[in-house]
């Protein structure tokens, strides 16, 4: 399944805990998109680049509006010590605290990024704070092999900025142990009331400020990927959710 994966030796890792990978695009023939939808997919990508690269030198200004929702998101994962950690879309590691203190000295947290500003301040971070066990690497989160298998997956304000939420939370189920749970913070439009009215200015808003995909709803994608969810929050008038999602531990794998 990973015939693209690489094995990497770092000195950091623990023998018995998995061995990192270096990141490599799946071939395209596995991707079997219309061209047209090839090109939508490559544009929104290379604006989330230039997006997010401008943003990460103002991300500190707001890095800790959500904490306490954070917080909890995280705990609800119930990770343990010596877990292995996926976290798509880190940003500058604004949750790298949180599931460091989770997995303790031996547990992996991999964290991915697409753009090169946020990982190099997340490596940054990970170096000032001097965790061996945590990696951060340059890759779009919906093509990437990203190895495994992970006991869970932390994905913050980031799936619904990516061009194809679907695809990305399929390879992300992909590389989940089975019983394995992601966590899920991010945004929506309103869902009832004379707000709605507010939605198509939120959507421009959104649009423009984060590189935000209006097309899909995650709640929705993730329910189609992993057959449903649980622990699910809002926040700030329903416009921010946060949800728990577990793979089936046994052969009930609803998309693949
Ligand atoms: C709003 S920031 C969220 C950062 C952090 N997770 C947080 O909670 O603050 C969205 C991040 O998703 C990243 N991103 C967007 N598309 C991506 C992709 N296809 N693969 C990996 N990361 C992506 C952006 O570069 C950006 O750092």
């Amino acid at each position: 399944m990973y015939e693209n994966l690489h094995i990497v030796t770092a000195g950091s890792i623990p023998h018995n805990r998995p061995k990192l990978v270096e990141f490599e695009a799946a071939p395209m023939t596995e991707i079997d998109r219309q061209p047209e939808a090839e090109t939508e997919y490559e544009d929104h990508l290379a604006r989330s680049e230039s997006v997010w690269n401008r943003w990460s030198n103002w991300y500190g200004m707001s890095e800790r509006d959500f904490e306490p929702i954070r917080e909890e998101l995280i705990a609800d994962l119930e990770i343990s010590e010596g877990d292995t950690v996926l976290e798509v879309g880190c940003g500058p590691g604004v949750n790298f605290g949180l599931i460091r203190n989770a997995i303790g000295e031996d547990g992996r947290l991999l964290a991915i990024d697409y753009s090169p500003a946020m990982v190099e301040k997340a490596n940054r971070r990970v170096q000032e704070s001097g965790w061996e066990n945590v990696e951060v690497i340059h890759a779009d989160a919906t093509t990437a092999d990203l190895g495994g298998p992970y006991d869970a997956v932390v994905a913050t304000l980031s799936l619904s900025v990516m061009p194809d939420v679907e695809r990305t939370v399929q390879n992300v189920y992909a590389a989940l142990e089975p019983g394995g749970t992601m966590g899920v913070l991010d945004l929506q439009e309103f869902q009832s009331g004379p707000a709605k009215a507010l939605n198509p200015l939120l959507r421009r808003f959104l649009r423009w400020y984060a590189n935000w995909n209006s097309d899909e709803h995650v709640p929705q994608v993730i329910t189609d990927v992993f057959g449903g969810y649980d622990q699910f929050s809002t926040y700030m008038h329903g416009t921010v959710f946060t949800l728990r999602a577990e793979r089936p531990r046994t052969g009930e794998d609803s998309f693949i």
